[in-house]
């Protein structure tokens, strides 16, 4: 297995920060070697998950104090990320492990959970507060395409770092090689729902999950799987932050699906059909909203 060391290119230049991400990526290190090449490594793994849990929830607490000493703007909206991983995401992940006796499968899902929520996490909400990415609200909502188009540009820049040209508006469900792909469905204050189908090619979705660890790409397929579903919902929260609305939505479901399953969906018509090509691969994105029973074609409103 490649040395897993936290990718210093993505510090905040904050040092109490940086030194516990790096800490925490290389806890996660060792964590992936133990259920690789121990076997019975049930009650290691224990141990070694309540110390990386305990270690975050330090982290979380001094980057909120962090927030705070400089009167971050943004910390309130911050804290609730942090606090909904505690509660929600951890709590969930802990039942998985609790019920299969810490077994390699659910250890292994647990990494790829974590590797995916920092991932996406530090690349958006961390790297704001120091500045280093900017979100501003600047869009309206509308159904122009080129609108929703820029905003997952900006948002795979900011996340995966890459380049994402559009190269079809009107995406006709082709076929991609090799993927990894999704469907998430989104509640929304003014009552409707959000669903979005996703799809990245194989080396795309490697690359995003293997970047903070400093592999220039992650080879566990089920690890990549988990941890690119973290990051690509921490996406589509980044890109809600750039319209002006900046609306309120919560997760109601997250399915990861076959290729055959994504096909059949995407038959299902979606009002947005974007595909991109990036260096690594092609990223699909097509999502519609209802309103109660009735289709929209607007991105939030
Ligand atoms: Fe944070
Ligand atoms: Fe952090």
């Amino acid at each position: 297995m490649d040395k897993i060391m936290w990718n210093e290119k993505f510090n905040i230049g904050v040092d109490v920060v940086d030194t516990a991400h790096a800490g925490i990526f290389r806890m996660v290190g060792k964590l992936m070697e133990l259920v690789e090449y121990q076997p019975d490594c049930q009650e290691a793994c224990k141990e070694s998950i309540k110390f990386l849990e305990d270690y975050t929830m330090i982290h979380f607490s001094q980057e909120e104090a962090y927030m705070r000493s400089i009167e971050y703007k943004g910390y309130g909206k911050h804290k609730k990320h942090h606090d909904d991983f505690r509660d929600i995401t951890l709590v969930s992940q802990k039942e998985h492990l609790e019920l299969s006796d810490y077994s390699p499968v659910a250890v292994r899902r647990f990494v790829g959970v974590l590797i995916g929520w920092l991932t996406g996490h530090i690349m958006t909400e961390d790297q704001a507060i120091t500045g280093n990415i900017e979100t501003r609200q600047i869009y309206d909502e509308t159904p122009d395409t080129t609108v929703i188009s820029n905003a997952v540009n900006q948002a795979m820049g900011d996340i995966f770092h890459l380049k994402a040209e559009l190269i079809s508006p009107v995406y006709n469900g082709g076929s991609i090689r090799k993927g990894y792909y999704y469907r998430l469905c989104y509640h929304m204050e003014d009552g409707g729902e959000m669903q979005l189908l996703l799809a990245m090619e194989e080396q795309l979705a490697r690359r995003g999950v293997g970047m903070m660890l400093g592999l220039a790409s992650m080879q566990k397929p089920e690890l990549v799987k988990d941890a690119a579903l973290q990051i690509l919902k921490q996406f589509f929260h980044h890109m809600g932050k750039m319209f002006k609305s900046d609306a309120n939505y919560k997760i109601c479901k997250e399915e990861i699906l076959s290729r055959h399953e994504f096909r059949e969906d995407f038959m299902t018509r979606y009002s947005t059909n974007l595909l991109y090509e990036t260096r690594l691969g092609y990223f699909i994105f097509c999502s519609r909203k209802r309103m109660e029973g009735k289709e929209s074609l607007s991105y939030t409103g």
